[in-house]
């Protein structure tokens, strides 16, 4: 098994038949050779990284969140000397770092450990930045040195260390696993795709991490004093969020607001249903997002019932809750309704997604105009 082709990816764990699936789409000889943790897979992409990295820049996969190339292999011995030991032996066996492009060490513990990922991180950027390496930059690195310390099935072939495959039984064992990639090819800048936000005073729910995180996937900015429409909005977490950037917020849901939100003069609370809302008639809107805890393709529905309440210039996001059974062609029915309106602009299973994907859609009559 070459180490060319040998990918880590994650994805939601309840998502990992819809993320095999789009592995299959971009690389049909793709197999799973190990999972190292709930939703992180170690597959043989039968491609290598850059190819696989190639197609879904073009054509961006939903529920695969982040993946990495595995280049070096490692035994670990589980002790507070790995760190040093990776730092001395992994640079030699992974592909040269390019001297010109600022660099950093993302890790990953898969496995309990006695020290952080911190402590690898320091120990190998150290090792890789010294005389003449590249510039260590945590905050916008442009090429990645990723690690995942995990028990995988490992083999020895003539001092090399590789994956077993799947029929020679082998024990696992504790392992790093290692490779260099381009920041852009990972499809997120974050560890595993793991995006966390720091719980804020005043935080209304944790779906407001949804929002910032799919503002930051998406590259989202909010017009100056926008007008925007919250379709499902109790308890008032992404109306809350939105009024933090300067949006006055119409928040449509038959549920009650937080009350902090109550004194709020940016703030109108229609205490209806969205289809009540439609009956009513809207107003004009900069933006409109739909949280609403609906079928996917009733819900899409609605969107493009209130597609013209969206000023051309505007946009739209909203999530599509995932069924339990027949998942795809769900999703498939609910883009097709939404496709009357909208371009689809991105969509994503976000970290802080659960059951559900996160939509980004842009107006047609923008896209004609
Ligand atoms: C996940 S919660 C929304 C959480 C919200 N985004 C936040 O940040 O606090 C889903 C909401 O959808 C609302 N909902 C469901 N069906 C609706 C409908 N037909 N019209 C309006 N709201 C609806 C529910 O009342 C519920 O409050």
């Amino acid at each position: 098994m070459t180490t060319e082709t040998l990918v880590i990816l994650t994805c939601d764990d309840g998502s990992i038949d819809l993320a095999m699936e789009e592995l299959h789409a971009a690389a049909s000889g793709a197999a799973l050779q190990a999972t190292l943790a709930p939703g992180v897979l170690l597959v043989e992409a039968g491609v290598p990284f850059s190819v696989l990295a190639a197609h879904w820049r073009s054509e961006p996969p939903i529920f695969v969140r982040h993946m990495m190339p595995v280049q070096a292999i490692l035994p670990l011995g589980g002790h507070v000397g790995d760190p040093a030991f990776l730092a001395r032996a992994l640079p030699p066996l992974l592909p040269p770092l390019d001297p010109t492009l600022p660099f950093s060490v993302q890790t990953r513990l898969l496995a309990a450990l006695p020290y952080k990922p911190f402590d690898v991180n320091t120990a190998l950027a150290g090792a890789l930045s010294s005389e003449g390496g590249p510039p260590l930059d945590v905050r916008a690195p442009q090429q990645i040195v990723s690690v995942v310390c995990a028990e995988a099935p490992l083999r020895q072939q003539e001092g090399v260390w590789t994956i077993a495959s799947a029929d020679e039984n082998r024990k696992p064992r504790l392992a790093a696993l290692a490779g260099v990639s381009l920041a852009a090819e990972n499809l997120s800048s974050w560890a595993g795709g793991m995006r966390r936000f720091a719980r804020e005073e005043g935080q209304i729910s944790r779906a407001e991490f949804k929002l910032l995180e799919a503002f930051e996937v998406f590259g989202l900015g909010l017009p100056p004093r926008g007008v925007a429409l919250d379709l499902g909005a109790s308890p008032g977490g992404w109306t809350r969020v939105l009024r933090r950037r300067g949006q006055y917020v119409t928040a449509v849901d038959p549920g009650e607001l937080d009350p902090r939100l109550a004194n709020d003069r940016g703030v109108r609370h229609l205490r209806m249903t969205a289809e009540q809302y439609l009956r009513q008639g809207p107003d004009l809107y900069d933006l409109i997002v739909n949280d609403m805890r609906m079928d996917a393709r009733d819900s899409a529905r609605l969107m493009v019932a209130f597609a013209p309440y969206l000023r051309p210039h505007g946009w739209a996001l909203m999530t599509l809750k995932l069924p339990e059974q027949q998942r795809r062609p769900v999703l498939d029915q609910a883009f097709a309704i939404l496709r009357k309106a909208y371009r689809i602009a991105g969509a994503r299973q976000l970290f802080h997604n659960r059951s559900e994907i996160t939509v980004w859609l842009s107006p047609l009559e923008k896209e004609r105009s």
